[in-house]
């Protein structure tokens, strides 16, 4: 994973540099460094932890010439090879000569390694990485330059990677190279910067480059000589970006999680606003998604995205009566799936740069499926390489932990389920025109949600001490069973697990025992009383309940210990409606548990925002 950052050409690189990480640390935060080169000398500061101590030991000590140097290059690291230590973080550097930032895995490291040529070098690290400093030196001590050095380094490296490199003895060049992880080169009239996604330069220019896959590029002051795969100088186009929206603050808010789960009512309105025209149509083309008669849609992403896309399942079979499978994207590249039966692949991602998510978007091209991606990050990779994209125009999600992106997420799969059972005649213009009203209600409804804010923090202080609990739904709710689980789990690190109720009985049920919190999410569908049977087993085996349902289901399950009512929502739609609706109290429970144990909410240990890795 991790996030690289450099800047050729620029007064005050280092600084540059720094910005530039601030807006990268989702994709890691173990530790982070810089190496700049001034007067033909490489220098470097590296701290383990956050950015901001990297930033407090840089305004601590007196750096030689860090104000002035012209070329630097930066890293926020997501550990994959080696400890997360001082040694570890990046750049890496060999012989204070040549530094290395790099994103991903290079996979043949260890062989590399063992190459009889390199018997000389002392390894000081235990990553990945360090071969690319090592093997450029190598090149450059036999006599070739940087480019060249850098350019063989890339015929022997194996792996899905993103780098950039400066060597104390030109400069003047920044060489970079990608295979599969992002990058994009800004283009300053007398400067260039590099960054791993657009957003992270933004704020110095305006046009950029996105590499595509085997690029790589040499990078001076006023020129960037890019060549592709097979060696060719190649061209590649000049995108003008305006979307710098500079620091995302707070706004008052304890964390950017609580502020996130607070705008989801304002930015629920953006998210349909954009999809819905003034006559109710819905500005989606399902010619363009691909969807053929008689063939099933494949939905595939990750984390909270794949527990969007089952609820996605639900209802595209339910009301549009099409045939949906669902495919974990880690899963679904290696498995040789079959095509058959399958005309088109709807990714869904927050970030669009997942890696398994690309990955599996790629497979489902190999084998002609037409590709549609559901993504937050316009210019993001998964965006630019899909046939077709909706956006959840949600705007930045800082905390790791995914919230807004959810429910507008299910917001455009809903949207999408109800366009094709428009088109397929499964509803008349009256259920067609209810489901429109009730979507735009969603931000209503969704802020009168955020009112049982009091009543979670009251649970959440009973059940912040446990160190199991269990998460139940049916139907709709099963999905947001696992999305529960997945929140309080990321973010509080207590072990939690998500069911489908009626799986209860065929294994979970073993794991009951006194007191342990056992939280159900209900809603009468007629088949609440099935549920709430459940409930009671685990009742009868010691289990403290906490049920989030609709008033109906609550009087029904009287024996609770403790109930939270969702508010009244048109009763004939509320099941339909429910997993948007409950995920408000899901990600409130999550968040308040976390904030009650002290956690670190927004950059939870071990996670990132975006991965980028296999
Ligand atoms: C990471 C994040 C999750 C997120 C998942 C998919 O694991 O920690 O919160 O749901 O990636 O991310 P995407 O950007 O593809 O939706």
């Amino acid at each position: 994973m991790c996030g690289i950052v450099a800047i050729i050409g620029k007064e005050n690189a280092c600084r540059h540099v720094l910005d530039g990480l601030k807006k990268l640390e989702y994709r890691g935060y173990d530790s982070a460094g810089l190496a700049y080169i001034y007067d033909k000398k490489m220098f470097n500061i590296k701290s383990v932890g956050k950015l901001n101590k990297l930033i407090n030991a840089i305004e601590e000590s007196k750096f030689s010439k860090l104000e002035s140097s012209k070329v630097a290059i930066g890293h926020t690291r997501w550990a994959t090879h080696g400890k997360v230590n001082i040694k570890n973080a990046h750049p890496i550097i060999y012989d204070k000569k040549v530094a290395v930032v790099h994103n991903g895995i290079i996979e043949n490291y260890e062989k590399i390694k063992e190459k009889s040529f390199l018997k000389s070098y002392d390894f000081e690290t235990t990553t990945d990485t360090e071969v690319i400093p090592v093997l450029i030196d190598n090149f450059v001590k036999k006599g070739k330059s940087f480019f060249e050095s850098a350019k063989s380094t890339l015929k022997i490296i194996d792996g899905a990677y993103a780098f950039a490199a400066i060597h104390q003895d030109f400069p003047n060049e920044i060489f970079v190279s990608r295979n599969t992880s992002p990058l994009v080169i800004g283009i300053g009239s007398d400067f260039k910067v590099v960054g791993s996604d657009s957003h992270s330069i933004t704020q110095l220019v305006n046009q950029v480059i996105y590499l595509e896959d085997g690029d790589y590029a040499i990078i001076r002051n006023k020129e960037i000589e890019i060549f592709d795969k097979k060696d060719e100088k190649t061209h590649r186009k000049i995108v003008n970006v305006n979307t710098d929206i500079g620091f995302v603050s707070k706004d008052g808010f304890r964390h950017f999680m609580e502020k996130e789960i607070f705008e989801q009512p304002n930015v629920l309105i953006n998210t349909i606003s954009s999809l819905l025209q003034e006559n109710d149509k819905i500005d989606i083309n399902t010619q363009k998604i691909g969807i053929k008669k008689n063939n099933a849609i494949l939905i595939s992403a990750a984390g909270t995205s794949f527990y969007a896309a089952i609820v996605a399942k639900y209802w595209i079979e339910k009301i549009a009566n099409i045939a949906v499978s669902v495919e974990l994207a880690s899963e679904y590249r290696y498995r040789n799936p079959s095509n058959v039966g399958f005309s088109s692949m709807i990714v869904i991602s927050q970030s669009g740069e997942s890696i398994d998510t690309l990955m599996a978007m790629r497979e489902a091209k190999k084998l002609n499926l037409k590709t549609t991606a559901i993504v937050n990050v316009e210019g993001s990779t998964i965006d630019r390489e899909a046939d077709y994209s909706l956006y959840t125009r949600v705007g930045p999600e800082i905390g790791v932990a995914s919230t807004k992106s959810f429910t507008s997420q299910l917001t455009v799969l809903f949207l999408i389920a109800i366009k094709l059972a428009n088109e397929n005649k499964t509803i008349n213009h009256k259920e067609y025109q209810s489901f429109i009203k009730l979507t735009k209600s969603l931000p209503n409804s969704l802020s009168k949600c955020l009112k049982m804010n009091d009543e979670i923090i009251d649970i959440a202080q009973k059940i912040k001490n446990t160190s199991n609990t269990i998460f139940l739904g049916r139907g709709y709710l099963y999905p947001l069973a696992l999305e529960g689980a997945l929140k309080l789990k990321e973010i509080s690190y207590i072990h939690a697990e998500g069911f489908a109720a009626g799986e209860m009985k065929h294994g979970p049920i073993a794991l009951i025992e006194e007191n342990l919190p056992v939280i159900m999410f209900l809603i009468s569908d007629g088949l609440e009383d099935k549920s709430i049977s459940n409930l009671q087993e685990a009742v009868s085996r010691g289990a403290r309940t906490i049920l989030i349902g609709d008033r109906k289901s609550i009087k029904k399950a009287k024996f609770v210990n403790y109930s939270i009512e969702i508010p009244e929502f048109e009763k004939k739609f509320a099941s339909t409606f429910s997993p948007i609706l409950m995920a408000i109290p899901a990600q409130l429970l999550a968040y308040h548990v976390a904030r009650e144990r002290g956690t670190d909410v927004d950059q939870p240990r071990n996670l990132a925002k975006s991965v980028t890795v296999e």
